[in-house]
């Protein structure tokens, strides 16, 4: 496909793109390395990289602890980038932005403070293609506070079956907690009616945004989600750090997390005070280069523009599709009507880790396996499947390459 043709390319410019990322510029196994496993993480700009090395280089120091020159200076980039990060999520105030290791703490917090005024009786209610990361410590909530989990089901399609949802949610429901977008089928689910309809009941929405960042921006006010989670690692930033925006009352009636240094007010061995939002979300010295990594990133972002993005994306998806499902023994898992390109699939009986091993020697890097969803697999009654998950860097041309490489895996393995 002549990439130079699609409008959204030419909006996009992706080749030029490109060149913004250096890791998707080298071979692996001696072919020129195509990365499709961007919903396990994304590569970084130059601007991120840079940054980093600049924080290092000469502003490193610790935060919100020290009159010097330096920690004064690591604690402006420190606050500026939970500035940033508010506002280019549209929250009412910085003090809404707790910094985290990731989405999965986020969750891990939410599930923890949140849930402590859980009683037995009480509901959560996820959905049946959700990470580990929002299972698991919902499940362990439940077995703390003596509650029930509950599952929304999804259809052969990989859609949230709507009437599951509305049969489930009920005055009993504390906290509904879903994925935006599916890590392992790509489907975008319709967060504002499931919030609108949450919120009539008076239910308090969780939505796990790790993977719907990269593919575009979110306004927390337009959507009303009382918490959200994501990722720095899955949006162009760095690991290790992510993000828990909470809206302020609910933040505030909220016990600690963790204890220790910086969350506090006062200590004294007869009782401890705790320090103001977003500070009491947050002990312990916080991962200060990933923070303002993730400012870079958001920066970078800012500049590509959304709307050439998600055009792009759209086209992509489109093209990935097509172009996968046609090559005969092919199924993609995960056919919903919205989605972002994240294709699984599977190539008739080939398992998915042999299938992706061959696309490794090709230089194509996907992931196989359960992707962190082993009861979305059991759903569909399938160990695991090949994902390529694509960003906006990725092109026509991989798609091709990847189509190329799975007719290779299938002239190799298939009986
Ligand atoms: N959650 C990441 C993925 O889907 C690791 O691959």
């Amino acid at each position: 496909m002549d990439t130079t043709l699609t409008p959204a390319t030419a909006a996009l410019n992706v080749e030029l793109l490109r060149k913004d990322f250096p890791a998707l510029h080298q071979s692996a196994h001696d072919h020129p390395l195509v990365y499709l496993d961007n919903a396990a993480t994304t590569q970084k700009p130059q601007s991120v990289i840079d940054r980093i090395r600049r924080y290092y280089e000469s502003e490193n120091s610790n935060v919100h602890r020290g009159v010097h020159f330096l920690s004064q200076l690591a604690t402006d980039a420190y606050e500026g980038a939970r500035r940033t990060i508010a506002s280019y999520i549209n929250a009412s105030d910085p003090r809404e932005v707790i910094f985290t290791r990731g989405t999965t703490e986020s969750i891990n917090l939410v599930a923890s403070s949140y849930g402590a005024s859980f009683v037995p009786g009480d509901e959560v209610l996820i959905s049946t293609m959700e990470h580990h990361s929002n299972i698991v410590p919902w499940q362990m909530l439940c077995e703390r506070r003596g509650c029930t989990l509950k599952v929304i089901p999804v259809s052969d399609e990989g859609e949230i079956i709507y009437e599951e949802f509305e049969r489930l949610l009920s005055e009993r429901t504390k906290i509904l907690a879903v994925c935006h977008t599916s890590n392992a089928l790509g489907t975008v689910n319709p967060i504002q009616r499931m919030i609108r309809d949450a919120h009539a009941l008076g239910v308090p929405v969780l939505i796990d945004a790790a993977q719907a960042l990269p593919h575009g921006p979110m306004d927390v006010r337009e959507l009303d989600c009382d918490f959200l989670c994501f990722s720095s690692h899955k949006m162009f930033g760095p690991t290790g750090v992510g993000v828990l925006y909470g809206k302020q009352d609910l933040l505030e009636s909220l016990p600690p997390y963790q204890g220790g240094g910086d969350m506090i007010e006062s200590v004294s061995f007869e009782g401890t005070t705790y320090n103001e939002l977003p500070h009491r979300f947050e002990a312990g010295t916080p991962n200060i280069a990933g923070v303002i990594g993730l400012e870079a990133a958001v920066k970078y972002l800012q500049k590509v523009s959304p709307a050439a993005i998600s055009s792009y994306e759209a086209e992509l998806t489109d093209y990935a599709t097509k172009t996968i499902s046609s090559i005969d023994g092919v199924r993609i898992v995960g056919t919903a009507k919205r989605k972002v390109p994240v294709m699984s699939f599977l190539v008739g009986d080939i398992h998915p880790y042999d299938c992706g091993t061959i696309l490794d020697r090709l230089g194509i890097a996907v992931r196989t396996g359960h992707h962190c969803t082993q009861p979305l697999m059991h759903r569909f009654g399938i160990p695991g499947t090949a994902r390529a998950s694509l960003a906006f860097y990725n092109t026509f041309g991989e798609v091709d390459a990847l189509a190329d490489g799975i007719r290779k895996a299938k002239s190799m393995l298939m009986r």
